[in-house]
């Protein structure tokens, strides 16, 4: 669907127009694109006492070729990027008048113990956020507060979150600022998270917590391509035929995956050609059938699957007292209950493979609710229960599950909302636009990429970070 007013204001016309009235003027979020480096520029990297996460950052560093400036916050930087022969310098305040320099800012507080070490956050993103360019990247390292050893470890680590969300709001720009929570042990499981924080893939995530944790079997990562992490890999995607689905189905093949969609059988057209433009296989199935999950174990049987995308979903919005059974019953059907029947058949019988992936679709009405939308919020905030609840029990088989919760994306579903309610959805949000289904699609290829064994459990916002439910 069409923006027209962030098309308008970033026209020569418009934007003269924009700046005169002092309208907001939200950027054009810089995406993926194959033809274009996916990392570039120079990144800063700052740290609080003792950070534990330096070498990998320089794995990092080394592994998507980008040059580093240390902050006077990391001078262990310098010697470390010289033992791993990263170009480096030190990042220097007062040249830093320019807006533009920097693409991406990370800290490391992984060793800050104590309130009274938070200080060097406040030195490091004082001195470098004006020189961080539109579009840039801004990445806190943490450990998780409740694995922290002491009240006072776990109160510092927790404060983290406040400052970044806050360095989300305050940047604009299309600036996105996420934290990452790494577990003791799991230091050689960031890259693929990491990766996707630094990347354009990630231009509509933003106010986010991630938790990386110790995967079973840890350093037993199967072998990939950075490029194609996906091949060789078989993915279901429900609701394939249009919209996020679609979308999905596209970047998981992008990345090397065969991709089977389904559909329900009166989307079968849309979905056949979908599917043949991907090389992939359609199947038109009614997911909330009572037959469907036996149907669907029965079409993937013979090779088995690697990862399952539970994105199909319906809305049937009215208020409680208005609403039917029927429109009650089947939201949670569709959105919820098909999920768990589909999950358990191919669980059982082993066809979702060990090591495989499981993402569903949540949505933020199922964090914040919505008015209208009981039946959707309960369908939704069940999925992250689903999530949360399975996630320990798929831990041995090495299975993670995890949710994206979308805020306002444009497809034909946010097409069908009046339009002051759509205007508001898409505007109330620090990158003051909505999303594109391939914001979303992203974000699951993250989440079922191979190197990212130690996310599960997790619910991650693409909502530009929406004052909705923050
Ligand atoms: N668009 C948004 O802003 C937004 C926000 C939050 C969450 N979501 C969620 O993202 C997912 C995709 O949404 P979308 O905007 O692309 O919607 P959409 O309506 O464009 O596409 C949904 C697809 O699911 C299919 N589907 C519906 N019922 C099915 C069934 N019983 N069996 C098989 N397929 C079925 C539809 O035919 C359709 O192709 C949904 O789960 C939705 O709740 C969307």
């Amino acid at each position: 669907m069409n923006d027209s007013y962030l098309n308008f204001v970033n026209s020569p016309f418009g934007a003269r127009l924009a700046r005169s009235l002092g309208l907001p003027k939200p950027e054009v979020l810089r995406r993926y694109r194959a033809d274009q480096p996916e990392f570039d520029g120079l990144i800063a990297i700052g740290a609080g006492r003792e950070p534990h996460l330096l070498d990998a950052l320089a794995n990092l560093v080394t592994s998507i070729g980008v040059t580093s400036v240390a902050h006077e916050s990391a001078g262990l930087w310098v010697p470390l990027a010289n033992r791993h022969g990263l170009m480096t310098g030190r990042f220097e305040p007062a040249e830093s008048g320019s807006h533009g320099k920097l693409t991406a800012l990370l800290f490391d507080a992984s060793g800050i113990e104590d309130s009274s070490q938070l200080e060097p956050l406040h030195g490091f993103f004082h001195d470098t956020l004006r020189s961080l360019g539109k579009c840039g990247r801004i990445i806190v390292l943490g450990r998780p507060p409740e694995a922290c050893a002491t009240p006072r470890q776990w109160t510092a680590q927790r404060a983290l979150e406040g400052l970044t969300r806050s360095l989300g709001k305050e940047a604009r720009r299309g600036i996105t600022a996420n934290l990452v929570y790494v577990e003791q042990g799991a230091e050689n499981g960031i890259e693929a998270t990491l990766r996707f924080f630094l990347s354009p893939r990630s231009a509509y995530v933003s106010g986010q917590v991630v938790r990386i944790g110790v995967r079973d079997g840890a350093d037993a990562l199967p072998a990939f391509d950075w490029n194609q992490a996906l091949a060789g890999r078989r993915a279901v995607v429900t609701g394939a035929a249009r919209g996020i689905g679609a979308s999905i189905a596209s970047v998981l093949a992008a990345q090397g995956a065969h991709v089977i969609g389904i559909d329900i059988p009166s989307a079968r057209d849309a979905l056949d050609s979908t599917m043949r433009q991907l090389n992939g296989t359609a199947l038109a199935f009614d997911i909330a059938a009572p037959e469907a999950p036996a149907q669907i174990a029965a079409a993937l049987d013979e090779q088995g699957v690697d990862i399952v995308v539970h994105n199909a979903g319906i809305t049937k919005d009215k208020t409680i007292a208005k609403m039917t059974d029927a429109a009650w019953q089947s939201v949670i059907d569709i959105n919820l209950s098909a999920q768990e029947r589909i999950d358990d058949a191919l669980l059982a019988a082993g066809i979702l493979r060990d090591g495989g992936r499981i993402v569903a679709v949540s949505s933020i009405s199922g964090i914040a609710g919505n008015l209208g939308q009981t039946n959707y919020a309960t369908s939704k905030a069940g999925v992250i229960g689903r999530v949360q609840s399975m996630a320990p029990h798929l831990r041995a088989r090495g299975i993670t599950i995890n949710a994206v919760a979308p805020g306002f994306i444009e497809t034909q579903m946010t097409a069908k909302i009046p339009l002051t309610i759509r205007e508001a959805g898409r505007r109330m949000n620090s990158m003051s636009q909505g999303g594109q289904p391939v914001d979303v699609a992203q974000t699951i290829a993250w989440l079922a990429h191979p190197g990212s064994a130690g996310v599960s459990g997790q619910i991650v916002r693409v909502c530009g970070q929406s004052l909705i439910g923050a």
